[in-house]
């Protein structure tokens, strides 16, 4: 059997005092698609930082494809087709959208100083145009990002992600700031991303994480406390009650 994409064991993380996480177990298969919900503050973004390598946890172990990277850097996970996007942006605002995806692809030179995406190779053009025409911005290339939605500016960051052929996609609330058409936008081309690649969202829009997942675990005040299909999440009363009666600042 192959190795599961995602191991995470007994992760604990502590911030000073904070305990962000406790003791989170979770597995995921190579090609399953897995959402992480919970309310703010919850430690979706923990666990999510310490997956991707941002910090080692304080205590527990990850491995990535049948290896420990529990104390390796981001660049080596991502060497073994580790691929995330953030919260909040990491775009280069003063450049275009297709410039932003050519710098994901690897196609940079540094010229007086800066950096440039280096424009001349047509083969890599046309996997820019494509990956844009995939998260739903055919012809949106010569845009500035400045100029862009701020769902645009999502999609964008998505097709910087899928620039590097990742094996492991995590995704960090997605769909925050978006319309409902941007939302169903998103749910379809997640639907719609290759068998392959191993999805792991977080997400606190239920509608998306239940409709783009085979498994949900749902996280509070930094435990794994539930884990089951989206109908089993759906019906939960625990979920419910956590949703509606805890922190619903998600004007999101
Ligand atoms: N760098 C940090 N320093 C100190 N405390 C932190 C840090 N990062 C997170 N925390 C704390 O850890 C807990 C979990 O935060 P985390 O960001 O993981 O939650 P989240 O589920 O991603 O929330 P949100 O839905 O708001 O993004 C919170 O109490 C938060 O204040
Ligand atoms: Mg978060």
């Amino acid at each position: 059997m192959a190795d599961p994409a995602l191991v995470v064991r007994d992760v604990s993380k502590s911030f000073g005092g904070v305990k962000a996480i406790r003791d989170v177990s979770l597995e995921i298969a190579a090609g399953e698609r897995i959402s992480v919900i919970g309310t703010n503050g919850a430690g979706k973004s923990t666990l999510f930082n310490a997956i991707a390598g941002v910090f080692p946890p304080t205590t527990g172990s990850i491995h990535l494809f049948g290896e420990d990277v529990t104390r390796l850097p981001t660049a080596t996970r991502a060497q073994r087709g580790l691929a995330r996007t953030f919260q909040t942006s990491r775009l280069f605002e003063q450049l275009s959208a297709a410039d932003n995806v050519f710098i994901a692809l690897g196609g940079n030179e540094f010229r007086g100083g800066l950096l440039r995406p280096a424009r001349s190779n047509p083969k890599r053009w046309e996997r820019v145009e494509r990956l844009l025409e995939r998260v739903g911005l055919p012809g949106r290339g010569e845009q500035l990002v400045a100029d862009l939605s701020h769902g645009e500016q999502r999609q964008l960051e998505l097709a910087m992600a899928l620039a590097l052929q990742p094996k492991l996609l995590m995704l960090d609330e997605p769909a925050a700031g978006f319309s409902p058409a941007e939302r169903g936008h998103l749910i379809t081309l997640l639907r719609e991303l290759p068998q392959e690649i191993t999805l792991l969202l977080i997400e606190h829009d239920m509608d998306i994480a239940l409709a783009v997942a085979s498994r949900v675990v749902v996280m509070h005040d930094g435990e794994k406390i539930l884990e089951g299909t989206p109908a089993e999440i759906r019906n939960s009363a625990r979920v419910r009650e956590i949703y509606l009666g805890g922190s619903i600042d998600h004007a999101a």
